[in-house]
């Protein structure tokens, strides 16, 4: 029997679009399915400024395929000069709807971020005045701290005491990782959330590492072992409402993914809502998966909910999704679950 789930369309807290051909390719794979997406500002150069922003928007509305209904929320990248009141106008101009944080070094792009979290104070507390969310990439950049703890020193010695200062500070905990992660999230109280991806609810660290190395498995933070991936499950699943869908969908080119030295990211824009519904079937959740993607977002982020919606559809035979997508820029491939998936989204 087909079995069939309508939903609000869903909303990507978490994207990655990037520029120029890249961007003509891939665009088009998120706007399928989402009405909204917050848009990741570690382009190169960043985006820095609301004019940066602004322009940047203008291009992704201009690659968008004709016909497509798709709303860019866009964000500031923050660096250790970045002016209070540039932020505030940003907001206020009703474009921007976040700030990110990368702390420096941390990932692609992210040299630009901060190394000194007392500088952006100012800017911190000027966010917590008029409400406007931090997005924050959650990991310590140390050196001579494991890549698999560095979620949780995050916690412990940069999220906590920055919180402890601002309380008032809305801050979302981007892709979480790690049940520290998710405890520290379901314990903060209204000004927290955390988003995860599809991809860390589906792999844990062997499926990069055992038997062969799996490049497109490679993101940051890196996937960690399997009690991880079982308490992003649960709460993903549980749907509450501090936790929404961030796909972190970060697009890059073959060639620069199987390489000797890799580049970070996953790219699920193509199928995250059938795995998602795969996801979510197999814990029971079906009704709670509306929940993550489409109304737990909006309700942190204070916009509405999307009044259209999207079906998707179980068939009896597994569903072929394409191996690649082929941009200009070179082909990428898309996120491979490696079991078979039956859900699909109705056109
Ligand atoms: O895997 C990732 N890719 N993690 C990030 O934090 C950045 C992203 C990218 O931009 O490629
Ligand atoms: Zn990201």
């Amino acid at each position: 029997m087909t079995q069939s789930l309508t939903l609000r369309r869903p909303d990507d807290w978490h994207l990655h679009l990037r520029d120029g051909a890249m961007l003509k390719g891939v665009l088009p794979e998120t706007a399928r399915h989402f009405a909204r997406a917050i848009i990741m500002p570690n382009l190169v150069p960043p985006v820095v400024t609301l004019a940066q922003a602004e322009a940047y928007r203008t291009r992704i509305l201009a690659a968008l395929p004709k016909g497509a209904q798709f709303e860019p929320l866009m964000t500031l990248y923050l660096t250790e000069s970045t002016d209070p009141a540039d932020v505030a106008a940003a907001a206020a101009s009703g474009l921007v709807k976040a700030v990110k944080l990368y702390p420096a070094g941390a990932t692609t792009n992210s040299h630009s971020g901060v190394s000194n979290f007392d500088k952006v104070q100012p800017v911190l507390e000027k966010m917590a005045e008029i409400g406007l969310p931090l997005c924050l990439h959650g990991e310590v950049t140390d050196p001579w701290v494991d890549i698999f703890d560095r979620e949780a020193a995050f916690i412990d010695t940069i999220l906590d005491p920055l919180r402890r200062r601002n309380p008032a500070l809305r801050v979302v905990m981007e892709h979480i990782t790690t049940s520290q992660g998710v405890d520290y999230a379901r314990a903060g109280g209204e000004n927290l959330a955390a988003t995860i991806t599809t991809h860390h609810l589906i792999i844990n660290r062997n499926h990069i590492l055992a038997g062969g190395i799996k490049p497109h498995y490679y993101c940051l933070p890196v996937a960690k072992r399997e009690s991880h991936r079982l308490a992003l499950r649960k709460a993903a699943t549980s749907g509450a409402a501090r936790f929404f869908l961030g796909t972190d969908s970060a697009p890059h080119v073959d060639a620069l993914k199987e390489h000797a030295c890799g580049c970070a990211g996953c790219f699920t824009a193509t199928n995250t809502m059938p795995l998602l519904a795969h996801v979510f079937e197999e814990d029971g959740a079906l009704d709670r998966l509306e929940a993550f993607t489409s109304l737990n977002g909006p309700a942190f982020y204070r916009l509405p909910i999307n009044q259209a919606t999207l079906t998707l559809v179980k068939h009896e035979s597994a569903q072929i999704f394409p191996e690649k997508i082929f941009t200009e820029a070179g082909p990428v491939t898309v996120f491979n679950p490696g079991f078979p998936v039956h859900w699909h989204v109705e056109p």
